[in-house]
């Protein structure tokens, strides 16, 4: 071990090195990124104490808050302050408001300054807002549908013409409803959102999105117009060609909320007085892809002075029904990177196909002219065959298919309203005229979730690895997190969504988006505590209790805790966590969970014609008993951040027979256990199964059973996203480097040298001879094994939480350089501000760069050298000979 550290060519012991010399005379701060409940001026808060959370930028070193201010008002100058805080504290993450109760649909402007540990003050910041929603006595709009039964398969327009009297000074417009919702204002889209209101567990709880319309509106006449669509609501969706889960009549609900500036108010709701028809979106289906006819576009429809000839007819308006209209406590799904085509040909079958270069999700954007009538069909696939030709079998019975007829007259643009598809290449059938590369774009959709991380190396194949991942994560995270986005599933597996969860919060901000779903995890949890494959859950009720999958109940809230910080979380997930904990413990017999149904190691290694024993096969109730174990750490984790101390004592003696059971079913006393292998001894060791003493010879059983197959991985969706850390944990470094770094098949990179743009559902989509696994099961965008990244960011670049201090109040920075790498480098926006790790060896010195973001400290643990470091906010160099 060298201690010995370089800078400027003379050797110091130990000693930092102060690479980018801050300007000590400039010793401002100021606060930056203020958020309510994790969002950007929000305009539908439901909490009635709702929390502020902003970030210190600060030249100095070892900043820290002292003391924080905030201000807040109704006016827009917060002259008149309804309530201020003024606290010695470093709390600037997630800070409840405390004063008098809010009103509902009131915005609400606040402002925050803050003081450090220094004696400088910042500014006050900028003035922001929050708005609060409505509650269920504000609506009075009615749920309005086309009269009789919802039959037809064509979206129904609804319209409405209304006066304003007077000018108008504030105009909030209230929409959800049954289906999806395109709304316009006097011919204008009121937002960029799509597929709103966003699933939930409809039954439940319907969200409704809140729009700022002033700027829309005028004085005179003006006019509403709103397109439904089937959405997951009534279209197909699940398997078994399952339609109209929720519902068989999709219906508006609509209140548009006007101010003039004298003071006086007016309000606009969906009833009676409403007209519907039909116009030119003939089916959607989010996945069957939309039929668009142009001749039916009722001409000026959606704009005043339209005359409604008499197939428009007057709405029904319906009941109420029982489930809940909720705020949007998630990010609202648009459209993000556009492609363009790159290349346009022929493939051996005569197919006109057309690449785009990047397997995503979303659409393609279509220009075309051509006489009345003519009928264009975009069909989307993943892959093409080994032969070159256009391959969609894989996309089960879902037909991913647009259709749009021309109605003559001048270029017109194409592109789908209620339907999203998967794809890298799309198959142009009937085209009028030349297809130019030109025509097309593509457009990834996805929630909005802003970029948090940033990770390269000095490999190529490991920075295209983190590509993909990325792609499968914006892929599957259009409103809920899904296991695939483009086959007849498209569903909530709750298995895929705990493995990819840490990954997810590297790459982007997805605090509000578990926020969202996992208040839909609590929903359609069963009422004996069981939890469902997929949430949504538009499976049996009885599709649910998989250990792996229902354990994302207690998963996903404490990964998420430890992200973002967010107790908030804990607290409103703590009875779902607990009923499943003790839902385990009502089936267990002698605290072993050795009952029900499990999907067990999912897609583990499973080699043809196998005659030894080669298949990874992994006894599923050891499994189960592995996820009993960890999910009651988790509650007891919870229990104590809560100060639940009862709980916390009754699970940790829970815990102890737990353990203790899984050692008398599953280990020899030599510490072998049943099923030998990678996943068995992974998920052993990653929950702290064995004891203390037999830990290191169970990690070497790994490390021999990793090498007996040749250096590759055999593991399936439960072991893979512990398989590296539990190899670093135990000191074996260097064979999770070489399973990472591992080309061929089962491994990471064997996808990424098959020319993979997104993670893959199996280790072998496309096989060796380039002929595709069985096509019933072989998505190519399917985030699971992408769990990786987690291991990447936490080991090679060194960035980790610590979950006595989430949300990176503490920081663990601590590299670990192997694989012939000689560069690595990450950055991570945490609720503090940027954390920086980047290393690069060259010439047997190990260079270290890392920024720390001020309210914020780190430990740093150098490579090959056992001293800690601990530092404060800033930026530091370190180097040293390796
Ligand atoms: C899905 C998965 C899911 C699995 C359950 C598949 O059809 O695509 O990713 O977790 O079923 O075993």
């Amino acid at each position: 071990m060298n201690k010995n550290f370089r800078t400027s060519g003379t050797i110091t012991t130990l000693a930092l090195l102060l690479l980018f010399s801050t300007n000590v005379l400039a010793q401002k701060i100021s606060v930056k990124d203020l958020t309510v409940e994790h969002l950007v001026n929000p305009f539908s808060i439901d909490n009635p104490k709702p929390r502020f959370s902003w970030k210190i930028i600060s030249d100095l070193k070892n900043t820290k808050q002292g003391s924080y201010e905030i201000r807040l008002g109704t006016t827009v100058n917060i002259d008149k302050v309804l309530w201020k805080a003024s606290v010695n504290s470093d709390q600037s993450v997630l800070v409840s408001y405390d004063g008098p109760g809010l009103s509902s649909k009131t915005k609400y402007y606040w402002q925050v300054r803050v003081k450090d540990n220094h004696g400088n003050a910042s500014a006050w910041s900028p003035v922001q807002f929050f708005q609060t929603g409505l509650k269920a006595e504000d609506w009075s709009a009615k749920w309005i549908s086309v009269a009789g039964k919802d039959t037809s398969l064509a979206s129904p327009l609804f319209r409405k013409e209304f006066n304003l009297k007077k000018e108008v000074k504030s105009a909030m417009a209230y929409i959800t409803a049954k289906g999806l919702y395109e709304a316009n204002i006097n011919g204008g889209r009121v937002s960029d959102a799509y597929f709103a209101p966003g699933w939930t567990s409809y039954k439940d709880h319907i969200q409704y999105q809140v729009y700022d319309v002033k700027q829309s509106l005028k004085k005179g006449a003006n006019v509403i117009g709103v397109a439904l669509g089937d959405g997951w609501y009534k279209g197909r969706i699940g398997f078994s060609n399952q339609k109209q889960f929720y519902g068989d009549t999709r219906a508006l609900l609509l209140q548009l909320e006007v101010e003039y500036t004298d003071g006086t108010t007016e309000t606009i709701i969906s009833d009676n007085s409403w007209k519907t028809g039909y116009g030119p979106i003939l089916a959607s289906n989010i996945y069957d892809g939309e039929t668009y006819d142009a001749r039916l576009e009722p001409q000026g429809w959606n704009n005043i002075g339209f005359k409604e000839n008499t197939s428009w007819k007057p709405v029904q308006e319906l009941a109420n029904s029982p489930e809940r209209l909720v705020g949007m406590s998630g990010p609202q799904v648009s459209k993000h990177e556009t492609f363009k085509a790159l290349k346009i040909f022929k493939t051996p079958k005569g197919e006109t196909v057309v690449d785009f270069g990047q397997n995503l999700v979303g659409w393609v954007i279509l220009k075309a002219k051509g006489a009345a009538g003519t009928k264009i069909t975009i069909s989307h696939a993943e892959v093409l065959t080994k032969e070159g030709n256009f391959y969609t079998t894989n996309l089960r019975s879902a037909k991913q298919q647009n259709n749009y007829i021309l109605k003559g007259g001048t270029e017109q643009v194409f592109e789908p309203h209620f339907s999203f598809q998967g794809f890298r290449y799309v198959k142009i059938d009937g085209y009028p005229g030349e297809l130019k590369l030109e025509n097309l774009t593509a457009v990834a959709v996805y929630s909005d979730m802003k970029t948090s991380g940033k990770f390269t190396t000095s490999n190529p194949l490991l920075n295209q690895l983190q590509h993909n991942i990325s792609w499968g994560q914006k892929g599957n995270f259009v409103d809920v997190p899904t296991d695939c986005p483009q086959r007849d599933e498209r569903l909530g597996w709750t298995g895929d969504a705990q493995a990819f969860a840490t990954t997810a919060a590297y790459n982007m901000d997805v605090s509000g988006f578990f926020t969202k779903w996992l208040k839909d995890v609590s929903a359609d949890q069963l009422p004996n505590g069981s939890v469902p494959f997929v949430v949504p859950n538009v499976l049996n009720q009885n599709d649910a209790g998989s250990a792996g999958w229902a354990d994302v109940a207690t998963i996903i809230p404490w990964d998420m805790y430890v992200s973002y910080g967010d107790k908030g979380i804990l607290e409103a997930q703590y009875g779902s966590m607990k009923k499943w904990v003790d839902y385990i413990s009502s089936v267990a017999k002698n605290n072993l969970w050795n009952t029900g149904f499990h999907f067990g190691d999912w897609l583990f290694y499973r080699p043809n014609d196998d005659n030894d024993g080669r298949a990874a096969v992994t006894d599923k109730y050891m499994i189960a008993q592995t996820f009993y174990a960890h999910s009651t750490q988790l509650l007891i984790n919870a229990a104590k951040v809560l100060g639940k101390t009862d709980d916390a004592t009754k699970y940790t003696a829970l815990l102890e027979q737990i353990k203790a059971a899984y050692i008398k079913e599953n280990m020899t006393p030599n510490g072998k256990l049943i099923s030998n292998t990678q996943t068995a001894y992974v998920l052993a060791l990653q929950f702290d199964m064995l004891p203390e003493n037999l830990r290191a010879q169970a990690a070497q059983r790994l490390v021999d059973n990793v090498k007996d197959y040749g250096n590759h991985l055999t593991t399936g969706f439960l072991g893979t996203p512990y398989l590296c850390h539990v190899l670093s944990r135990f000191g074996h470094e260097d064979v999770a480097y070489n399973l990472l770094l591992q080309e061929s098949y089962p491994s990471w990179l064997y996808p990424v040298k098959m020319g993979a743009t997104t993670i893959w559902e199996r280790w072998d989509g496309i096989k060796q001879d380039g002929s595709f696994q069985t096509a019933d099961m072989n998505s190519f965008n399917h985030y699971a094994y992408g769990a990786i990244g987690d291991w990447m960011y936490k080991n090679i670049a060194g960035i980790n939480p610590v979950s006595a201090q989430p949300g990176y109040k503490t920081i663990l920075i601590a590299p670990r350089p192997g694989g012939k790498l000689t560069s690595a480098s990450a950055e991570l926006e945490t609720v503090y501000g940027t954390v920086k790790s980047s290393w690069t060896i060259a010439d047997g010195v190990f260079k270290l760069d890392v920024t720390v973001p001020a309210n914020a400290t780190a430990t740093v643990i150098l490579p090959k050298n056992d001293k800690k470091e601990e530092i404060g906010s800033g930026s530091y160099h370190f180097e040293y000979k390796y």
